[in-house]
């Protein structure tokens, strides 16, 4: 039955519509989610996620809280600037309350007894800091034959959006990026940030969403900050869903056309720290490559990111 799913993440207004995308598939058996903090607290971000579950009819989704800090250095900066304090435009509360308990054990734990129990390998999708990720792969090495590919929202080619150099999710926290990028073995997908902005849908795409029922005007309706930010900052109209095009990746591989580059993550303190370099050069060293996300149909991902989220696929 579909893509067997695990989404790990840090809600976060494109959080919410990526674990929506993914509870609403059809054909993705989400077999849990986990939290780590990022945009805000983990109390935050495992409070939200919760609830974008109960509010998608997921309650039989299992949530399992993770990381509440980084591997090593302090989190420099959260992103309640950008998707509120309560991480969901001051709006979380307004929310249905979960009616499942959050899960007893963490997130590495859930994360492991997902996988052993797994029948077949099965796709984790990090879209907040990597830090449950590395505590995974470095704790619980057996696990690995079980992971079918990690597709991580985070990185960029050349540009940051939290520093010139670095963007979020791995300036967040990027030794334990290195740990997943650079040192582990299992297939990885990055989703960076030149992808994810060509991305971005239309006023008139949220519209759309909005008209589509209930739900979609619930989700539409946590992006007014959202979409004031990116006008404000970016002249846009609109907004980009960084997280829903790494999930849609992995519900549906080769949605996202691919390169296959080295990548390395500055661990530094200096102003590139938490920037993701490819090694792109023509005749660079042979080495462990990570899958990087270069281009895609725009027009057809905003029209998948649609129908699977207003409910009509
Ligand atoms: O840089 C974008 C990423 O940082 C997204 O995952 C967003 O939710 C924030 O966590
Ligand atoms: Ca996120």
């Amino acid at each position: 039955m579909g893509t067997k799913l695990i989404i790990d993440t840090d809600p976060g207004i494109d959080d919410a519509f990526a674990l929506a995308l993914a509870a609403l598939s059809t054909d993705v058996d989400l077999l849990g989610v986990t939290t780590v903090f990022g945009n805000v607290s983990l109390e935050a971000t495992t409070r939200n996620a919760r609830r974008i579950l109960e509010l998608c009819g997921r309650p039989d989704v299992p949530v399992a809280a993770g990381a509440a800090r980084p591997l090593v250095h302090p989190q420099a900066e959260r992103a309640a600037h950008v998707h509120g304090e309560d991480g969901l435009s001051g709006l979380s509360d307004t929310l249905p309350e979960p009616t499942r308990a959050l899960e007893p054990s963490d997130a590495v734990s859930l994360l492991v007894s997902l996988l052993e129990a797994a029948e077949e390998p099965v796709t984790i999708a990090p879209i907040g800091p990597l830090t449950n990720i590395a505590l995974l792969l470095a704790a619980h090495p057996h696990v690995k034959p079980k992971i079918a590919r990690i597709v991580i929202m985070g990185g960029g080619l050349g540009t940051g959006n939290t520093t010139p150099a670095a963007e979020f999710n791995i300036y967040s926290d990027p030794e334990a990026a290195r740990r997943v990028l650079v040192d582990e073995d299992v297939p990885c997908v990055l989703v960076p940030l030149e992808i994810t902005h060509r991305c971005a849908v239309s006023t008139a795409w949220l519209g759309e969403l909005a008209a589509s029922g209930p739900l979609g005007a619930t989700l539409e309706k946590l992006t007014a900050s959202y979409q004031k930010l990116y006008h404000d900052e970016l002249g846009l109209d609109g907004i980009v869903l960084h997280d829903a095009v790494a999930v849609a990746e992995a519900i549906k591989p080769g949605l996202l056309r691919t390169e296959a580059y080295p990548i390395e993550v500055d661990c530094g303190h200096g102003p590139a720290r938490g920037a993701t370099v490819a090694d792109r050069r023509p005749g660079r060293r042979a080495g462990t490559t990570v899958e990087v996300a270069v281009d895609t149909d725009l027009d057809g991902l905003r029209e998948f990111l649609l129908t699977r989220l207003a409910g009509t696929r």
